[in-house]
């Protein structure tokens, strides 16, 4: 039986791992978040209500525990946020990843870390596991110093990139860019939506899935998850609306430049998936094909 500790159990990618690693009993699953379980299901996993920035308690219970595998999902993904408090995007994104790995170490676990498309600055597009980084915002920046902390390590570790992930969990304490413009349409609200970024959105159940398979086929190294076409921002708030049969016509492009916000975003991301699909055999499809699966899902 392999023992994971799965950190930032409450969040969309965390449910989204207990979702699919509780159906079966060849795993044994320590889910560790802030405050009370928000994941419906409560037998058949412990929890336990952990600050993840509370080092002390997270060795205490870690320890105790003796995992195999390590998945660490808990992280402040508000990039704007990040962009205004350093000192606590510094503790959750970089700090924990430096203590899950010193943890690792001792136990000889394997470190399951989720990074982003934003380490890159968006002028190329298409990135592949071993190009270049340079990240615009301090969300980029934090992400990265965590990929340096595991290449340096001499842990095993796995590193799956993502992009703009989409889903519906359980009591979400955050939003998704799926849901929302699709609360808008429905709402019949009008919603301004940016042109001129470009992105390969990701369905949590693949990336959960993309986790899974790091575990089952003990996969070490760099992976890109994302879906496997490039989009505006723009074009794929009207493939939402086409898919879940609402009115385009409440959607308006603009340009970034006008919007003002704190953090810097990368123009034009989306990742090369060769990598991902012959070594973890994911079949990563278009945004078109996992938006009908999402509703599929959810109605
Ligand atoms: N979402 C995206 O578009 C995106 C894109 C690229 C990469 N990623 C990466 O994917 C990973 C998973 O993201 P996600 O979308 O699942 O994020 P999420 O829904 O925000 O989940 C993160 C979870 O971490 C928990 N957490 C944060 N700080 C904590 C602390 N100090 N102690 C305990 N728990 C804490 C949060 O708790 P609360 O719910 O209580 O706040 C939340 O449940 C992250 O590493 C993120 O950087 C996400």
């Amino acid at each position: 039986m392999k023992k994971i500790v799965i950190t930032g159990s409450n969040g969309l990618l965390g449910q989204s791992l207990l979702d699919l690693f509780l159906g079966d009993k060849t795993y044994q699953i320590v889910a560790l978040s802030r405050g009370e379980s928000r994941y419906p299901i409560k037998d058949g996993y412990d929890y336990v209500d952990c600050d993840l920035t509370d080092f002390e308690k997270l060795q205490e219970i870690v320890l105790e525990k003796q995992p195999d595998y390590i998945i660490n999902t808990a992280a402040m993904t508000n990039v704007d946020a990040c962009e205004e408090y350093r000192e606590e995007c510094d503790e959750i994104n970089v700090q924990l990843v430096e203590y899950l790995t010193s943890l690792s170490e001792k136990m000889n676990s394997h470190l399951i870390h989720i990074s982003t498309d934003f380490i890159f600055d968006g002028k190329e597009g298409f990135y592949k596991e071993t190009d270049q980084p340079n990240p615009l915002s301090y969300y980029g920046v934090s992400k990265l110093k965590s990929e340096q902390i595991l290449e340096k390590s001499s842990i095993n570790f796995t590193i799956l990139r993502t992009i703009l992930v989409y889903g519906k969990v359980h009591d979400m304490s955050r939003s998704n860019i799926v849901l929302w413009v699709r609360k808008m349409l429905l709402g019949e609200k009008e919603i301004t939506i940016v042109d001129d970024q470009f992105r390969m959105p990701t369905y949590v159940k693949d990336l959960a899935l993309a986790c899974k398979t790091s575990v089952d086929k003990n996969a070490k190294g760099v992976f890109n998850v994302s879906s496997n076409t490039l989009l505006s921002v723009y074009e794929i708030a009207q493939q939402i609306a086409e898919v879940f049969e609402l009115e385009a016509k409440y959607i308006k492009p603009i340009s970034t430049s006008v919007l003002n916000q704190r953090a810097i975003r990368p123009s034009k991301t989306g990742f090369n998936l060769n990598k991902t699909q012959e070594v973890l055999s994911l079949e990563l499809k278009s945004f078109k094909e996992d938006l009908q699966r999402f509703k599929e899902d959810i109605t």
